[in-house]
């Protein structure tokens, strides 16, 4: 049986359920939360020491001002109500992605509930925001060269958003799209991947409890035999 340890989640089609539900695209970024809160309960149920959620990558600037900004909000609020409860859920927080970009309101938040949680030894929930793959591969190596180390794979780890992180053992991308969109693209290279019809507002425990099952009996190789 395979131990879980990192389970990275591209949460989406929170826009097409907003348009079915209540025509409003913003209402399922809404209702999305919700499934949010349930993942992470049941991460910790499971002992699952890391959490990665896509909540917004540099492409979803294309976006139209007002969604984007209803996003911003969402989150903001979402982190000043809630970081009391991560606490008592010894939660800590991690922000991966270009955050100095950010406005700066959110950007106060985000290290705020950051440092807030530091300490916390219990599920780390990863948040990538602004975040792009190659985005980050770039990062890195401008980095490396900085220092003036090996353009090497240990140190390309080093030098990422996710450096010290394990890589995801679990990828789930909910929405019923085939794709990556940006997401994690050096860090999945043996990463189990679930694709899932349901939207991200409908994904439920059940859901996620399948893929988990689902997991533990696949045989990973990593090359080998
Ligand atoms: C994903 O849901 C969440 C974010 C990008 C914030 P979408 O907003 O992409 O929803 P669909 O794919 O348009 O339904
Ligand atoms: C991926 O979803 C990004 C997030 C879930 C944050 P998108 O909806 O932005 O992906 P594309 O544009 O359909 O590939
Ligand atoms: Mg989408």
């Amino acid at each position: 049986m395979n131990p879980v340890k990192h389970v990275a989640i591209i949460m989406d089609g929170n826009g097409r359920w907003g348009i079915k539900h209540k025509n409003s695209r913003n209402a399922g970024h809404k209702a999305g939360l919700n499934s949010v809160e349930g993942v992470i309960n049941e991460c910790i149920k499971v002992n699952i020491k890391h959490l990665t959620l896509y909540a917004f990558s540099t492409e979803n600037w294309r976006r139209p001002k007002k969604e984007i900004n209803f996003l911003f909000n969402l989150l903001e609020n979402f982190l000043i109500n809630k970081v009391d409860s991560l606490i008592k859920k010894k939660i800590k927080l991690k922000f991966i992605g270009e955050i100095n970009k950010l406005p700066k309101n959110l950007k106060k938040v985000i290290k705020n509930s950051e440092l807030k949680t530091s300490k916390n030894l219990g599920l780390q929930v990863n948040v990538a925001l602004n975040y792009g793959s190659k985005n980050e591969i770039l990062n890195s190596i401008k980095l490396i060269n900085k220092k003036n180390i090996k353009i090497n794979e240990k140190n390309i780890n080093k030098n990422l958003f996710t450096k010290g992180i394990s890589d995801p053992d679990i990828l789930i991308r909910t929405g019923n799209t085939h794709r990556l969109s940006n997401f994690m693209l050096w860090q999945i290279s043996y990463t189990e991947i679930f694709f899932e019809k349901k939207l991200w507002p409908e994904f439920n425990l059940n859901d996620f409890r399948k893929i988990l099952s689902k997991y533990k009996l696949v045989k990973r190789n990593f090359g080998s035999i």
